[in-house]
């Protein structure tokens, strides 16, 4: 567990939680998973990731997935298609790609531009290769507390959270945003880690005391710098999803949902935007395929902590 001081009691600062280097110790544990699957199976894990478009921002996501993929020694297959393509061609490619036994992974990047059904594409992923955990099956798992596919960017927070808290059990927790790709699915992996969630949103009224009554605060609304230092509980432990570009000083800079430099005087520890939660979505993306692979050969999954 990592060392973080109940800063906002003492009045220190918050622990910086460091999610690169977390990525990057779950990198090496991957890696060397994924050696020992193709050992095993003679072939490396195969994540495909299918890009509709030329959006500038998913086009460097993708990049970054598959040279990410390579580095730890799987197969990656990119399929870049026009903004034109019908909904009938996208379906068909993600039919070959379930049926193709060498991709254990299917991702298929959003938003799709407009005019192609999302929910449509995803609902025609086999639920065994969807590895962003979006189908609706593996969303109906996570609820039931069965185990499926979870999808990246909650499941990389929930690591940071238990990384740095250890037992999150009996906690107030308050996520911030009801995304299907992180609100929900963040509530519902709080939930089953026991601890006592609420999900805030657009309409929540009360929204400063809410957070202020929590001990863990999942910011994932995308609204820069919205949820105000001076709302987080001392002691609190914070993880911000959001990242928005804003001009400070004359210079364009990332920021999150939440005011960092406020923050981080009343937090025990916080994500930092960048170098936060971002890392640990890319790592989970690799370790969802790693454990798609294993399920679908038919060995146990490994258990990456
Ligand atoms: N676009 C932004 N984040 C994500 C993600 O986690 N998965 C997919 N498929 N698209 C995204």
């Amino acid at each position: 567990m990592a060392a973080a001081t109940e800063a906002g009691s003492r009045g220190a600062d918050a622990a910086i939680i460091d999610g690169r280097a977390h990525a990057d110790a779950l990198g090496d544990r991957i890696a060397a998973q994924a050696r020992d699957f193709a050992g095993r199976t003679g072939r490396a894990p195969g994540l495909a990731v299918v890009l509709v478009g030329t959006d500038p921002a998913s086009e460097v996501y993708v990049r970054s997935k598959g040279r990410m993929a390579r580095k730890l020694g799987m197969e990656s297959f990119e399929h870049v298609l026009p903004e034109t393509v019908s909904q009938s061609d996208l379906m068909a490619l993600i039919g070959r790609l379930n049926a193709d036994e060498t991709v254990d992974g299917i991702l298929v990047q959003l938003p799709l531009p407009g005019g192609l059904d999302s929910l449509a594409v995803i609902e025609a992923i086999d639920p065994g290769k969807d590895v962003d955990g979006l189908h609706p099956i593996n969303a109906g798992y996570l609820a039931s507390g069965l185990p499926g596919l979870v999808s990246c960017t909650p499941y990389g927070c929930l690591m940071l959270l238990r990384d740095s808290l250890g037992d999150l059990s009996g906690l107030d927790a308050i996520v911030v945003g009801r995304s299907i790709l992180v609100g929900k699915p963040m509530a519902q992996l709080l939930l089953a880690a026991n601890c006592t969630v609420t999900m805030a949103h657009s309409r929540t009224k009360g929204l400063a005391a809410k957070v202020g009554q929590a001990d863990i605060v999942v910011a994932a609304v995308g609204a820069a710098e919205m949820i105000r230092g001076d709302w987080i509980k001392p002691g609190a432990t914070v993880i911000d999803v959001g990242t928005s570009r804003v001009e400070r000083d004359g210079r364009m800079r990332l920021v999150g949902d939440v005011d960092f430099a406020g923050a981080r005087r009343r937090a025990r520890a916080i994500t930092p935007v960048p170098g936060g939660v971002g890392p640990m979505t890319i790592m989970t993306l690799m370790h969802n395929t790693l454990i798609a692979a294993h399920r679908r050969a038919g060995l146990p999954a490994p258990d990456l902590g």
